[in-house]
């Protein structure tokens, strides 16, 4: 499938955009600080931390931010489906105790066999979901700017 250009610059923090490429959802979604601060401390609870798993996404934005996943901190790029069927994962994207438990903080919940992913696709330990969620080839054109594919 071809390249999908998507202008960022509505996106506000909290909030995820979603495209189609290649006839799968692609989730943009911006992050928050807070968000952003806890994703290192998530790193013993989740089934591959570093994403060795090489499959996962490209090698070029695994280098740029290894536990974001991202090329800019804030800005996500998921591929929308989850790894275990390819349910579609529901976004919670704050740090709250409810209705989740007291330590979520922020992530994506699969309604189909309850996987869990953090707010960077990294999958949660003791789910279903046997990988990561995959980060699609991508790159800025600009600040406000992302070419999928
Ligand atoms: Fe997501 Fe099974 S499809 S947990």
């Amino acid at each position: 499938g071809a390249p999908v250009t998507v202008d960022i610059s509505a996106l506000q923090e909290g909030q995820r955009l979603i495209v189609e490429w290649r006839g799968q959802p692609i989730w943009i979604v911006k992050r928050s600080k807070a968000i952003i601060e806890a994703l290192p401390t998530l790193d013993d609870q989740l089934r591959d931390p570093k994403s060795e798993n090489p499959d996962q996404q490209p090698g070029y934005i695994a280098e740029a931010n290894p536990e974001l996943r991202s090329l800019k901190p804030d800005i996500s790029v998921l591929v929308g489906l989850c790894t275990h069927l390819g349910c579609s994962p529901e976004m919670v994207a704050e740090i709250r105790p409810e209705p989740f438990d007291p330590n979520w903080k922020g992530g994506y919940f699969c309604p189909c066999h309850k996987s869990k992913f953090d707010m960077a696709g990294r999958v949660y330990q003791g789910v279903p979901a046997p990988t990561n969620l995959l980060v699609p080839p991508h790159h800025f054109t600009d600040d406000s700017t992302i070419v999928v594919g």
